[in-house]
């Protein structure tokens, strides 16, 4: 017996790939709402790329480097791509690009992002460093919608973890990551299926394990 189609997602990254790991694991799962029909990325280099093609997933690399800064001439590249695999709903993993709208409008409310913070704390870059000289005592992830603004949208998803005192920027990113690769799919999967939001419930399960 067959089940209901699983929605067919491309996961965009730029680098190492671990929450695209995170994801190509929990898609694995029969009953998970969605496949990885394709991993995508700006860099030739990426290492995530390599896995993913070992793991028999279609792959495909839009460098932007040769669009020498024409960032739409790039973003209609790759939603060439998307289309031409059939994707239904995008994750970004670690795509460090900044979108423009017209990518960001071509897949509103499909688009998934997520970021090492606590948004709307921290958005940008160097999450862990900033939360640290920050002094905050708790520090997390987020996936979210995207929207037109840099690391907005709606939230899906939150984890919180503490900050230690003695904590270094590497050690408090490892213990966040751990989190990211725990709401990702989570947030994918309600999204999925048609769950706007993962709701309080489902958040305070994900901070409390045993909850
Ligand atoms: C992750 O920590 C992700 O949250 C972050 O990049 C890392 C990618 O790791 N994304 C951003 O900072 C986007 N603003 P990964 O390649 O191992 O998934």
């Amino acid at each position: 017996m067959t089940g209901p189609a699983k929605r067919a997602v491309a996961v965009l990254i730029s680098g190492r790939g671990s929450n695209m790991d995170a994801l190509i694991t929990a898609a694995a799962q029969r009953d998970y709402p969605a496949r990885i029909a394709l991993v995508l990325s700006n860099k030739p280099d990426a290492a995530g790329i390599a896995r993913a093609a070992g793991l028999g997933i279609a792959t495909d690399v839009v460098d932007h480097k040769p669009y020498n800064g024409d960032r739409a001439a790039h973003e209609a590249a790759v939603d060439a791509v998307l289309r031409r695999h059939g994707i239904e709903i995008v994750c970004l993993a670690g795509y460090m690009r900044l979108l423009t709208p017209f990518l960001v409008r071509a897949w509103q409310g499909r688009m998934l992002n997520i970021h090492p913070s606590l948004l709307p704390a921290f958005p940008g870059l160097h999450t862990h460093e900033r939360a640290l000289e920050a002094g905050v005592k708790l520090h997390g992830c987020t996936v979210h919608l995207v929207s037109e603004g840099m690391d907005e949208g709606p939230i899906m998803a939150q984890a919180a973890v503490p900050v230690l005192a003695d904590d270094t920027a590497d050690a408090l990113g490892a213990r966040v990551l751990c989190q990211e690769h725990r709401i990702y799919p989570a947030a994918l999967r309600a999204l999925a299926l048609g769950q706007q939001g993962a709701g309080p419930d489902e958040n305070a399960a994900l901070l409390n394990p045993a909850a």
